[in-house]
This record gives structure tokens, C-alpha cells and sequence, in this order.
């Protein structure tokens, strides 16, 4: 039998990784993977604990090893962490598994869907847009670099952007 497709999403906190891969997994009938989520329940640890104890260089090994891990499977939709590009074996990773998705979006739009939100330890800072635009500075780069499709997620609901990606495939 033909090997199923996966697909990868990739792009920075608040672009809708995980809310668009859901739609994006029941409309193809795929099963629907987060990278934070599978860290936490394979850790029984939120995000931000991870970070206190293990810091970010500790938090990166897990990523990458839930990564490499997930990507085994057939006929998923992964939504991965915004940072998870930094590493090139990532990158290959999702590159050699599946077709990646980067999911672009305005920094004000990602200030607007993470203010709210506790949960990302990069932003638990005074000013998250200074962060946020010296990470896409860092970033955008690798995104652009590995990926298949390019997605834009400003103003459209999750369902029509994919919608749009499975127009695109
Ligand atoms: C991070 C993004 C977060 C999470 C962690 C670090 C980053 O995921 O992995 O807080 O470095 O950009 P989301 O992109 O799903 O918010």
C-alpha cells in the first residue's frame, strides 16, 4: 500500500499551528499530533516547567527527540513547536517526512493570539513583541527554507485556512 502523507505545520507562536491542524486533520481524516503536548505528557510537565528546570537547551532535546519520534508514524498532522526550525536536523527531519506547511502570519496578529495565554515561557516578558520580532528576525529564514507551502493566517478562520491548504496540496 502507498505510504500515507503527513503533513507538518510550522511557523511562530500564534500563527494557529495547533487550532488549524486540528480542522486540518479531521477534514483528511489524519490523526492530529501538537510537539508541546506530546513533551508535556510524555514529561508530566507543563511547557513552562520544563524551561524552569531543564531550561531551553533541555527543552530543545526533548523537542527533537518527540519530533523524530512522531514523524515514525504515517498519515498525521503535526503541529510543531515555533522553534523546533532552529535545529537542521529538525528541519531535515520534517523535510525527509512529510510536507511542510509554514504558516505565516503579522507580529501584531501573533501579539493579538498569545496575550492572553500564560503558557509560553519566551513571552513571559514585559515587552513580547520586542521578543517576537527579534525571533521571526532569527527565524523566517528557516521557515522559508524548509518549507513546501506558504500559508498566510491573518484575518481568515481556521477552517478556511485549511481549507486552502488542502486546495494547495
Ligand atoms: C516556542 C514555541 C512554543 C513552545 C515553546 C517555545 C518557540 O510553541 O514550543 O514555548 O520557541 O517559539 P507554539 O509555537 O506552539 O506556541
Amino acid at each position: 500500500m502507498a505510504e500515507k502523507r503527513n503533513i507538518f505545520l510550522i511557523g511562530p507562536m500564534g500563527a494557529g499551528k495547533s487550532t488549524i491542524g486540528r480542522h486540518l486533520a479531521q477534514m483528511l481524516h489524519l490523526d492530529f499530533y501538537d510537539s508541546d503536548q506530546e513533551i508535556e505528557s510524555r514529561s508530566g510537565a507543563d511547557i513552562s516547567w520544563v524551561f524552569d528546570i531543564e531550561g531551553e537547551e533541555g527543552f530543545r532535546v526533548r523537542e527533537a527527540r518527540v519530533i523524530n519520534d512522531l514523524t515514525e508514524k504515517q498519515g498525521i498532522v503535526l503541529a510543531t513547536g515555533g522553534g523546533s526550525v532552529i535545529s537542521k536536523e529538525v528541519r531535515n527531519r520534517l523535510s525527509a517526512r512529510g510536507i511542510v506547511v509554514y504558516l505565516e502570519t503579522t507580529i501584531d496578529k501573533q501579539v493579538a493570539r498569545t496575550q492572553r495565554d500564560k503558557r509560553r515561557p519566551l513571552l513571559q516578558v514585559d515587552e513580547p513583541r520586542g521578543v517576537l520580532e527579534k525571533l521571526a528576525g532569527e527565524r523566517n529564514p528557516l521557515y522559508e527554507e524548509v518549507a513546501d507551502l506558504v500559508v498566510r493566517t491573518d484575518d481568515q478562520s481556521a477552517k478556511v485556512v485549511a481549507n486552502e491548504i488542502i486546495e494547495r496540496l
